[in-house]
């Protein structure tokens, strides 16, 4: 009974004896040689911060912080890697050609190579300024505040393209990965302007976000009925998920 049951979940991706697609097979490797590079490019950026960083004397506590150019080195791989996989989706969703198939096979390695730059880029921006230095100005909360956004949401955009793959471009859904990307880009848009902001170089995207009534140099407030809205459609889409789920099985 368990055999036959076994024997229904061959397919000619996974054959008698084949447990791991190949990219699951090169994952450790990935893993390994991410993580590695992860740690020398740390390694290299506290041996040079030991001069170039920002002497911090904070009251009660020692304290010690990294250079910014070590942030603002880093803030470009994610930042490019992630527009570079909205690009593939967004040629994918207007396109079934060859061309376009298989730039849909490279959106989540290079998501995920954007999600793990953007981890090493959060982790440096902590060690700009003391925490309670940085959240004094709204400026400082407000990329903040955007940089976990990004980075979450493209946490979970890589999980669904790892997990879905080919499924995310299949019929209406494609429109619907084409409007969750874009929420991506835009966020990693916003994140990229307020930290430009930050440095002292404000772009015209920071200007045009107070043409839609948000002044990026004062504190974020979101209504707390929104907050309510919020809540209520996260409950909504767990509904729905577990309903299709159900129907599906
Ligand atoms: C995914 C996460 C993040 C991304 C993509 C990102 C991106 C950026 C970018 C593009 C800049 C401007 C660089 C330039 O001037 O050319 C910047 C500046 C800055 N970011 Fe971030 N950031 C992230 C997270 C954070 C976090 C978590 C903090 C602090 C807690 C932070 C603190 C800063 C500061 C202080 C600056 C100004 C640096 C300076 O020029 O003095 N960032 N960031």
């Amino acid at each position: 009974m368990i055999r036959s049951q076994a024997n229904r979940l061959l397919t000619p991706e996974f054959p008698k004896g084949r447990f791991m697609t190949p990219d699951l097979q090169r994952a450790p490797r990935i893993a390994i040689t991410a993580t590695f590079l992860g740690l020398l490019g740390t390694g290299v950026a506290l041996a040079h911060g030991a001069d170039g960083g920002v002497a911090v004397a904070v009251e009660g506590a020692p304290s010690w912080s990294l250079s910014p150019v070590y942030h603002i080195l880093m803030a470009h791989f994610p930042v490019g890697l992630w527009v570079t996989a909205y690009l593939f989706i967004l040629i994918r969703c207007f396109s079934d050609a060859e061309f376009a198939v298989r730039l849909q096979r490279a959106i989540w390695p290079v998501a995920a190579l954007g999600t793990l730059a953007g981890f090493v880029t959060y982790g440096l921006g902590l060690t700009i300024y003391p925490w309670s230095a940085i959240t004094e100005s709204p400026l400082g909360r407000n990329h903040i505040m955007l940089a976990t956004w990004t980075l979450s949401y493209w946490t979970v955009m890589t999980v669904l393209g790892y997990r879905f793959r080919r499924h995310l471009f299949e019929g209406a859904q494609r429109w619907i990965t084409l409007v969750l990307a874009t929420i991506g880009a835009a966020v990693i848009t916003i994140t990229g302007t307020l930290g430009g902001s930050l440095g002292g170089t404000p772009s015209l995207v920071t200007k045009s976000l107070s043409w839609i009534g948000w002044n990026v140099y004062e504190t974020f407030y979101l209504p707390t009925w929104m907050l309510v809205v919020f809540g209520l459609g996260a409950l909504v889409l767990v509904a729905l998920g577990v309903m299709g789920r159900r129907k599906r099985a």
